[in-house]
């Protein structure tokens, strides 16, 4: 039987662990965004007790900010699995997921008390079982509520107290236990709490794929899939298929090139039946099914997202 998780948290796990590597090497983005992230938070679990002592020291925030589907929530998951090996001869790091959704602030004050207590108990004593702490805070923006916009119909008191909480919280936390990262993600950065922006280290921008991540993307999935069926190497070495295919998806989202590329398994009968079968006019049909039926990056044009339709 699984032990019951704190409130709030959504996962519990102790890194690093061979079965979270993956992620990390499956998002590409372009220039050394990912080694100095990597660099920022093993900075901070190496040395936070000694960066404590400094006049302005770091607050342990980093912000992963972009469109949906640009690999954020992967990227933070292979982040705390590679800081955690990175760190690893000095000891584990507890890796918490926190529900951001966990604290519905309909009844007055008690999500501020629930937040509260995530922060000043909850992850005071999970720190206190290893000598790293990562937090990862999946879209934030649920939780610090940008207080300047935040609607006046909805309880704003309690939005406002929540936000608090959290930045009371976070400041808590960095005085209590300074080899802590805490990792957030959002979709809508203008939404997010400004002294919460102030209070980050270190914000990475995942932009759509440009031209030479796209076909990454493409080339990944189909290694992916070589791994499992070898005779669908006739498609991974298609290299003019790839090009075109690479052009059709041009502009849309990470999740939505995996998932155009997961459509050529259904281009055909023969190829669901087995996917060895796959050939590269596969990959350009799915992506032409793709690029007519959704302009990038604009499901709102059907009202679906594009794997409702496949
Ligand atoms: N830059 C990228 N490189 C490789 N894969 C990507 C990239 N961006 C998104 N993906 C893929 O898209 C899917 C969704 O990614 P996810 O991390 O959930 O995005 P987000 O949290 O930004 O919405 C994952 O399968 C991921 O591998
Ligand atoms: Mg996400």
């Amino acid at each position: 039987m699984t032990p019951r998780l704190p409130q709030g948290v959504l996962g519990l796990h102790a890194l690093p662990a061979d079965h979270h590597e993956g992620p990390w090497d499956s998002i590409f983005v372009p220039g050394d965004l990912k080694d100095r992230l990597l660099r920022h938070c093993v900075l901070v679990l190496r040395h936070g007790r000694r960066l404590a002592q400094l006049a302005g020291p770091p607050h342990g925030l980093v912000l992963l900010a972009g469109p949906p589907g640009t690999g954020k929530s992967t990227l933070a998951q292979g982040l705390a699995q590679r800081a955690a090996l990175a760190v690893s001869d000095l000891g584990a790091t507890t890796f918490v997921e926190i529900d951001p959704h966990a604290f519905p602030s309909d009844m007055l004050g008690e999500s501020q008390r629930a937040v509260s207590r995530l922060f000043h108990e909850t992850l005071p004593e999970l720190a206190a079982r290893r000598p790293h702490l990562i937090v990862l805070v999946d879209e934030v923006e649920a939780l610090a509520v940008k207080r300047s916009t935040a609607s006046f119909e909805t309880n704003p008191v309690d939005v406002h107290r929540a936000t608090d909480a959290v930045l009371a919280g976070v400041d808590a936390l960095r005085s209590s236990c300074p080899r802590t990262i805490v990792v957030t993600t959002t979709n809508f950065p203008a939404a997010v709490d400004d002294a919460l922006l102030s209070r980050t280290d270190f914000v990475a921008h995942l932009d759509l794929p440009d031209d030479r991540t796209v076909r990454r993307i493409i080339e990944h999935s189909l290694a992916e899939i070589t791994a499992v069926w070898p005779a669908a190497s006739a498609a991974r070495t298609d290299i003019a298929a790839i090009d075109e295919a690479a052009g059709l998806l041009r502009g849309f989202d990470g999740r939505q090139i995996r998932k155009a590329v997961l459509a050529a398994l259904i281009a055909r009968d023969e190829v669901a039946v087995d996917p060895g079968q796959l050939t590269g006019q596969d990959i350009v049909t799915a992506a032409r099914t793709v690029a007519t039926r959704n302009s990038p990056n604009n499901t709102a044009a059907t009202g679906l997202p594009d794997h409702a339709t496949v």
